[in-house]
């Protein structure tokens, strides 16, 4: 049973989408494929997360420690960015989408990364769900980079509470995930976001990312209503 710190609904969802290549490789296709059929997923995804009244979703598209894929599927990974960018950004924005990236954007380069911006200055009042989009991502890299503010702000050692640490985060703003789910059969964070999962309730399953569709994500949101989230307190 979900208790009262518990609200059935979770506030924020994020998502590992994983098994892409896996599900193009049981249909004898190129990789390409795969990721192409996950946008797909990434849509239904969304359209769930906003029929559930979920408020927060964030995907974990693309980690720091995907640039070493061979270049080729790094180069069809961010073509695969701009042309979802550039098709479902005016749907997005009319279905009240605000859209919010983290993770090291102008690794992808100057053309990229300002229509990433733009894409969030346009949807910046929208208020239905903020998306949020983890690209060229990692846990421990926000997490250095926030200590490396801290320093440049010249903070007292006592200045630097958990509150202030995690206003220097990426993710400054946006509540701690509730939930985070996995698809493929991995059981692993794989440097998504360490700091900010410290109390999500975690759900794997092996779906893999392009089959998975609105039923599972709702699946998953029935599963995260059972938990009995404690946070370390004592049990009532
Ligand atoms: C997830 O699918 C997409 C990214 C990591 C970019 P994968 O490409 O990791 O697919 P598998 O794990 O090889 O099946
Ligand atoms: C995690 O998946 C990253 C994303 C889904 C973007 P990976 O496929 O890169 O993770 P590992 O290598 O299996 O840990
Ligand atoms: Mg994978």
């Amino acid at each position: 049973m979900a208790d009262s710190c518990s609200p059935v609904i979770p506030r924020h969802v994020a998502i590992i989408m994983d098994g892409n290549g896996r599900w193009a490789a049981a249909r004898s296709l190129p990789r390409a494929i795969g990721h192409r059929e996950g946008t797909k997923a990434v849509r239904r995804t969304i359209e769930a997360a906003i029929g559930q009244g979920v408020q927060y979703l964030t995907l974990f598209a693309f980690s720091s420690e995907n640039w070493q894929r061979p270049a080729e599927e790094v180069t069809d990974l961010t073509g695969l960015l701009r042309y979802y960018l550039r098709n479902e950004l005016n749907e997005l924005h009319e279905s009240g989408v605000r859209l919010v990236v983290i993770g090291e954007r102008d690794r992808f380069g100057p053309n990229l990364a300002a229509e990433l911006a733009a894409a969030e200055a346009k949807t910046e009042h929208n208020a239905k769900l903020t998306l949020v989009m983890a690209l060229s991502y990692g846990g421990r890299a926000d997490i250095v980079d926030a200590a490396r503010r801290a320093l440049a702000a010249g903070l007292a050692p006592d200045q630097l509470t958990e509150e202030k640490f995690a206003s220097l985060l990426a993710t400054d703003g946006i509540p701690d995930p509730d939930l985070l789910i996995r698809t493929s059969g991995e059981e692993r964070i794989s440097n998504f976001l360490l700091w900010q999962t410290a109390y999500a309730e975690l759900y794997f399953t092996d779906v893999l990312w392009p089959d998975f569709e609105g039923a599972d994500f709702t699946m998953a949101l029935a599963e995260f209503a059972r938990r009995e989230r404690r946070f370390g307190a004592r049990p009532e």
